[in-house]
């Protein structure tokens, strides 16, 4: 069982009120490991809620072995940052033949991604997982990911917060060697910052671009059987853009 070494802190959002006790715990206690169970009422929850969800401490048991923890060998699909599990539920529930990972950071949107994965009926083929994606060698061994979803990723949209945007190069590394070669990247933002990163930085990197849209609230996503996300949805009642991207690795 591989051995939990991501950190333990998150960035502080400047607008987000952090209370001290709260950053106390952030900051000294390891996943997976908060003590306190008035710090959270979804803490306790996430703890005993059981299938479908897998705690920081659970989930890093099952790498290299997702097959076993699905009980079948199925493509394993992963999606960052599950939010309220729109999306999530939504593909789990199309795709039964597939197996269907959530990755969630924060303890309540775990529950509200489990609670919707119970009402569409597909805790079997799927799992949400409280953990922080940037340590996700944790939870898989290299090629294991068949095909990575992330939808919105927190913009940190001021310049001087760039260092805590998730689709940097270091990230696009670790992915790199996690997903299977053919295996599929798939984007959704509605921050073109993020769209520039990622074609600047996969330059010399093993991805290749196969579709991009600019105006996927429009046309639809670049892939097919795609679920309007959350955040996606509050763009589009805006008519504001969002945008795709569909990479392979090479
Ligand atoms: C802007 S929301 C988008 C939610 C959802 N994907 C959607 O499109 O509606 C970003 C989500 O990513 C989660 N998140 C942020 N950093 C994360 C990290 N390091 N690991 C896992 N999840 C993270 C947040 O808690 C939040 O639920």
């Amino acid at each position: 069982m591989a051995t939990p070494t991501g950190s333990p802190t998150i960035p502080k959002h400047p607008r987000a009120q952090v209370l001290p006790e709260s950053q106390r715990l952030w900051n000294e206690i390891p996943y997976g490991d908060y003590i306190d169970p008035d710090h959270n009422p979804y803490l306790n929850l996430h703890r005993s809620w059981g299938r479908p969800v897998l705690t920081s401490t659970q989930a890093p048991a099952c790498r290299g072995a997702w097959d076993q923890e699905f009980g079948r060998k199925a493509p394993l699909n992963v999606e960052i940052g599950t939010g309220n599990g729109f999306f999530f539920s939504g593909m789990a529930e199309s795709h039964p033949e597939q197996n269907w990972l959530g990755i969630e950071i924060r303890f309540k949107r775990v529950i509200l991604t489990a609670k919707k994965l119970r009402a569409e009926c597909t805790e079997s083929n799927s799992r949400i997982c409280r953990y922080d994606a940037s340590a996700l060698s944790d939870l898989f061994t290299p090629g294991e990911i068949d095909t990575l979803y992330i939808n919105h990723p927190d913009p940190w949209d001021k310049e001087r917060w760039a260092k805590n945007r998730l689709l940097g190069p270091e990230f696009l590394d670790k992915i790199a060697i996690l997903m299977a070669p053919g295996a599929e990247l798939r984007i959704k933002t509605d921050h073109l910052v993020n769209v520039d990163a990622v074609l600047e930085h996969i330059a010399g990197r093993p991805f290749e671009l196969t579709a991009r849209c600019d105006d996927v609230n429009g046309k639809g996503a670049p892939w097919a059987g795609d679920v309007v996300t959350n955040y996606q949805r509050k763009f589009l009642v805006k008519g504001l853009p969002v945008y795709a991207l569909r990479l392979r690795r090479s």
